[in-house]
């Protein structure tokens, strides 16, 4: 039963999203598309959270009983050290993105990785065993989609990025965990003939700057997928040019709804109504 671990069970289940700015965040109308497909009495607030009040925000959760929360940009990192327990996935990648209180014992996971593999398997490439993959970036997002892409069995996997250091330093510490290597941004060129995926981790190309790539198009080799994180646009520039060449596509819609989905499942032990949600947050795009 949802509602069996809040404190006063006949009141709403309270749940929202800390972040600043977080005016832009679509978790609060789709979690609330949730809420009410799964008919359950609760609301989903925006919280908007200056890092200087974070520890006191987090421990206004357990004071005002919410029973869970999302935390975003840029909180995800420095929350950590005011929760109870941190689930071993988040405490991997170093940043938890969904908060979980059971009785005042707050918990911290990550469904991002999770979200976005669920995502690309269902919608570009139902077995990742034994495909090459480049990952560009290496902040964050990339820490969480690495972390559960390892899971998956793939072939080699590559980290690039414009600071090529935080790339290899990500290889160097997930070594133990699959066949990862990490390189600067001016030895893709070579790398990618021999890839299957191509997943863009960085912000290159969001709202409001669609024109931009991250990479250079023409490099694209024909017939890989090309997956964004991205889904505002929903049609990133890179993955108009990849389309253009032939390549299968791939955008970030899905790991934002499984994300939340998995986040939604946590809180209530129900199954996420997903295409509620995906809808909810198309209709917030243009
Ligand atoms: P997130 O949580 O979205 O991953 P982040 O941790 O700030 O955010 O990481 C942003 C990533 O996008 C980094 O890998 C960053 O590269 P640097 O480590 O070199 O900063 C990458 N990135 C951001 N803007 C970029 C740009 N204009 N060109 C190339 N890479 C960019």
């Amino acid at each position: 039963n949802a509602l069996k671990h809040t404190m006063s069970p006949e009141l709403p289940l309270l749940l929202g999203v800390m972040g600043d700015p977080v005016i832009q965040s679509k978790s609060p109308v789709m979690h609330q598309a949730a809420l009410r497909a799964s008919g359950l009495a609760g609301t989903y607030v925006p919280l908007h959270v200056e890092a200087r009040r974070l520890e006191e925000a987090i421990m206004g959760v357990r004071a005002l009983g919410f029973r869970g929360v999302n935390v975003t940009v840029p909180h995800k990192v420095d929350c950590i050290p005011f929760l109870d327990e941190v689930d071993e996935g988040a405490r991997a990648i170093g940043a938890v993105n969904t908060i979980v209180n059971d009785g005042g014992r707050l918990k911290g996971y990550n469904t991002d990785g999770i979200g976005y593999i669920r995502s690309l398997k269902e919608e570009a490439v139902s077995d990742l065993a034994g495909k090459n993959v480049l990952v560009l970036g290496s902040g964050g997002a990339a820490r969480g989609i690495v972390h559960a892409l390892l899971g998956e069995n793939p072939g080699r996997v590559t980290v690039a990025n414009r600071t090529a250091d935080k790339a290899r330093s990500l290889a160097a510490e997930w070594s133990g965990l699959g066949p990862l290597r990490g390189c600067g941004m001016e030895e893709i060129a070579g790398i990618l003939p021999e890839i299957d995926i191509l997943i863009n981790t960085t912000s290159v190309g969001m709202y409001p700057h669609p024109g931009q790539t991250p990479i250079d198009p023409a490099l694209l080799p024909s017939g890989i997928v090309v997956s964004d994180l991205i889904y505002n646009p929903l049609k990133t520039e890179l993955l108009i040019r990849a389309e253009q060449k032939g390549c299968r596509i791939h955008n970030g819609l899905g790991m934002f709804v499984y994300q939340g989905g998995y986040a939604f499942e946590y809180w209530t032990g129900l199954t996420a109504p997903v295409e509620a949600m995906r809808n909810a947050v198309l209709g917030t795009l243009g």
